[in-house]
């Protein structure tokens, strides 16, 4: 039988049976076969692997056949930025970038959106502008921006790179920073009300060392914006990685640590500088230290072939130039197959299932895993299809006495009902999607039920 679908060759482990004979004798045996795809590898812990995509290689053949084949989420390189979807004022421009949206959602990769709030790659108008007339000025480009593309992404990098490198743990000077502090939760907020279902994220490079005050400074600004309900779900580490700034030994604890603070994290601009055995190796390291984080949910490398990188010298990335797999190809992908580990986030993990509408057709269920700690938990609910896909689903799913949410993602809620959002409603035969929230109080007992429409 050859599989060739995109949803099939993004299947979860599956077991093969092996048969053979011997001197006359059956012989039966069942292997796991580990999926071989990126992909498909990062989907059977419940994670996406992306890429970075710039619109004009979409004519290019290798490009758009590894893409196609190995990625499940896309990230516009350069297309969403602020001088290319508004080089004028209030003159907004989406071709490009419309065109890597529908190209992803033609071969059912998700989206993240990046950028909406930086200080660099501003159009001209925008560079010269400075305090509360850049304050409007950027909120609108905020809102137009986001409203156009709402219910289309799964995430937003709302604002980039606003920390100063160095030990000052500041910001960075900018035209946006002078605008006032606030600058970057009014732009947080003014994302959430022109798209509420999208997550909004924080993302910076040289966060990736727990003990640097670039580090601690993001980390203090992120729990700052959860005590005060500045609405924000997620920290991206970009990761750019070479010899003078290697992967740090603490990186998974940075990783931790941000996830402890009720925020998903995601790897957002993966790329290592080197080759060979040694940069195969720092692949391994990144993508093992996000699977042992529960909420580390997805990885994005900056890139596809070598040659595509902004630092093509270095030959950072996946594939060659000629498109061949190299040996960090190779160790991303088991490390992606071996599964995650332990999560030192969480203290106790218990899971519960309960299946409702059993796998008929037209079915679904849904079972929780929890992640507990003393005072709080995060549940992450997976929905599975039954023997039909699906193209919409509510969770009927009540809170233990006393617990209350405080912050939940892919997830629409009301009261008891949790439905899909736009992008994780259709499911496929014997598939699954997953969604989550955080609460406060004792999460255990939760008997989820489970309805398609
Ligand atoms: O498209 C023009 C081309 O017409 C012109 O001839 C050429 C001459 O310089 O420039 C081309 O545009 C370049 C563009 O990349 C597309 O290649 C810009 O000059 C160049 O500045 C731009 O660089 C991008 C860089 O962000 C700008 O800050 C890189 O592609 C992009 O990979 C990089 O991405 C950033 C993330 O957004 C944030 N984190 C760091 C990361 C790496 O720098």
């Amino acid at each position: 039988m050859k599989l060739t679908s995109r949803s099939v060759s993004r299947a979860l482990l599956v077991s093969s049976l092996v048969v053979a004979t011997t001197g006359g004798a059956l012989v039966l045996a069942t292997s796991a076969v580990a999926a071989t795809t990126l992909g498909a590898s990062a989907a059977q812990t419940g994670r996406y692997f992306g890429t970075a995509v710039a619109a004009n290689k979409l004519s290019d053949s290798t490009y758009v056949g590894i893409l196609n084949r190995e990625f499940t989420m896309v990230t516009a390189e350069n297309e969403m930025k602020i001088d290319a979807t508004e080089p004028n004022q209030n003159q907004f421009s989406y071709g490009n970038a419309d065109r890597i949206v529908s190209h992803a959602k033609a071969q059912g990769m998700r989206v993240r959106g990046h950028t909406l709030a930086w200080h660099s790659q501003q159009p001209g108008w925008m560079q010269n502008m400075e305090g509360s007339a850049l304050r409007s000025a950027m909120l609108n480009h905020v809102t137009q921006v986001a409203t156009h593309y709402k219910g289309q992404l799964y995430a937003w990098d709302v604002v980039n790179e606003a920390f100063a490198d160095g030990s000052s743990g500041a910001r960075r000077d900018s035209n946006l920073q002078r605008s006032g502090n606030d600058w970057i939760e009014a732009a947080f907020r003014a994302a959430r009300a022109a798209d509420p279902a999208v997550k909004l994220c924080y993302n910076d490079y040289n966060t990736d060392d727990w003990s640097h005050a670039k580090t601690q400074a993001v980390y203090r600004m992120v729990q700052d914006f959860k005590s005060r309900g500045v609405p924000i779900d997620c920290v991206g580490l970009q990761s750019h990685f070479n010899p003078q700034s290697p992967v740090p030994s603490n990186y998974q604890t940075t990783l931790s640590s941000f996830a402890a603070l009720g925020v998903d994290v995601q790897i957002t601009e993966l790329d290592i500088e080197g080759s060979g055995s040694a940069q195969a190796a720092n692949y391994q390291r990144v993508v093992s230290a996000c699977l042992a984080v529960a909420r580390c949910n997805g990885i994005t490398v900056w890139g596809i072939r070598d040659t595509d990188s902004w630092r093509a010298s270095g030959t950072p990335l996946l594939f060659d130039g000629s498109g061949n797999k190299k040996a960090a190809y190779t160790s991303t992908l088991n490390a992606l197959n071996a599964g995650g580990g332990t999560d030192p986030t969480t203290t106790t993990t218990t899971t519960t299932t309960t299946t409702t509408n059993p796998p008929l057709p037209g079915g679904c269920t849904a079972a929780v895993s929890l992640n507990s700690w003393n005072g709080g938990f995060v549940a992450t609910v997976k929905v599975t299809a039954g023997s039909t896909a699906i193209n919409g689903w509510t969770v009927t799913l009540a809170l233990p006495s006393g617990a209350t949410v405080t912050n939940s993602w892919n997830v629409q809620r009301s009261g008891n009902s949790w439905t899909n959002v736009a992008y994780n409603g259709r499911v496929s035969a014997g598939q699954s999607t997953e969604f989550g929230f955080q609460g406060t109080g004792v999460g255990t007992g939760m008997e989820p039920s489970c309805t398609a429409s």
